[in-house]
């Protein structure tokens, strides 16, 4: 690991899935400031297990095969800071890493990321730092359909909960309700959501940057007319967003241990 990119060498494996279909990087946003999970350290970087959120997230893309270079997209002012720590835990040898620093909103983050490619790569994984304990098979879930031929790969899963649309209100406010969509035709999506790398591109350019910024790649793509294929997700896909949510990452990650020598 370094991070500048490394000459293709005899570590990229031969026979890893990336063989003749050119070759596919994950950009991980991981700029973000987490409020939601309280006060401290930027989210990517609170620990799991002991380990920073955001390296598991890298491992998590590394252990596919078909990724052969991770940029990793961090806060503004901490690109030292995450280089150190990426250079204080073991990735995988075939795997480059680059750090670039990220944006205002994870649109602009995501951007930022992909102006990083250096030429030769024609598919790229966006998956969010807060989603540090996705498993290797759902990430070579998505890559196997955009190697068949989808533009745009998006892993999801049914709904547990009934979700309504509202008139929005102030935080703690009652809100009125606009209408009950059919649970059994919504998805949750997580990532990585895989593209093909020009298609990406293209979005990116057409969609300013409002507001808050888009908050999910495949929507941008949505918006260029180009079909969106979903494939099953996982539930250890699930994004840490709220304190519980820590609690069940390190339930997961303590069993994995116990069970996969992890
Ligand atoms: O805030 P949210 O949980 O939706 O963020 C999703 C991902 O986008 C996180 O991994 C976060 O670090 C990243 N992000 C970013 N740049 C921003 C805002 C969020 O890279 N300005």
């Amino acid at each position: 690991m370094s991070d500048e990119t490394r000459p293709e060498g005899a570590a990229r494996a031969a026979g890893a899935p990336g063989d003749g279909h050119g070759r596919t990087a994950a950009v991980i946003p991981a700029a973000g400031r987490g409020v939601r999970l309280g006060p401290g350290a930027p989210k990517a970087l609170r620990t799991l297990g002991g380990t920073p959120m955001l390296i598991h997230a890298v491992r998590a893309m590394a252990r596919s095969r078909a990724v052969s270079l991770v940029v990793v997209v961090a806060p503004s002012d901490g690109a030292a800071e995450v280089r150190n720590l990426l250079a204080e835990h073991a990735l995988p040898e075939r795997t480059d890493v680059l750090v670039v620093p990220g944006g205002e909103t994870r649109q602009e983050s995501v951007r930022l990321g992909l102006d990083a490619l250096p030429a030769g790569y024609t598919s790229v994984l966006v998956h969010d730092a807060a989603r540090p304990l996705v498993p290797v098979d759902t990430v070579d879930a998505v890559v196997e359909a955009l190697r068949e031929g989808a533009p745009a790969v998006v892993p999801a899963l049914p709904l547990a909960d009934t979700v309504k649309e509202v008139e929005p209100r102030p935080a703690g406010e009652p809100e009125p309700v606009v209408a009950t969509p059919e649970r059994s035709r919504l998805r949750a999506v997580q990532t990585p959501q895989g593209f093909d790398l020009d298609t990406l591109l293209r979005a990116h350019e057409k969609t300013a940057v409002n507001g808050e910024g888009a908050t999910d790649d495949a929507g941008m793509v949505e918006k260029l007319g180009v079909t969106v294929l979903l494939v099953p997700g996982h539930e250890e896909a699930f994004k840490v967003t709220r304190p519980l949510d820590l609690v069940l990452a390190e339930a997961v990650l303590a069993r994995r241990r116990a069970t996969d020598a992890y």
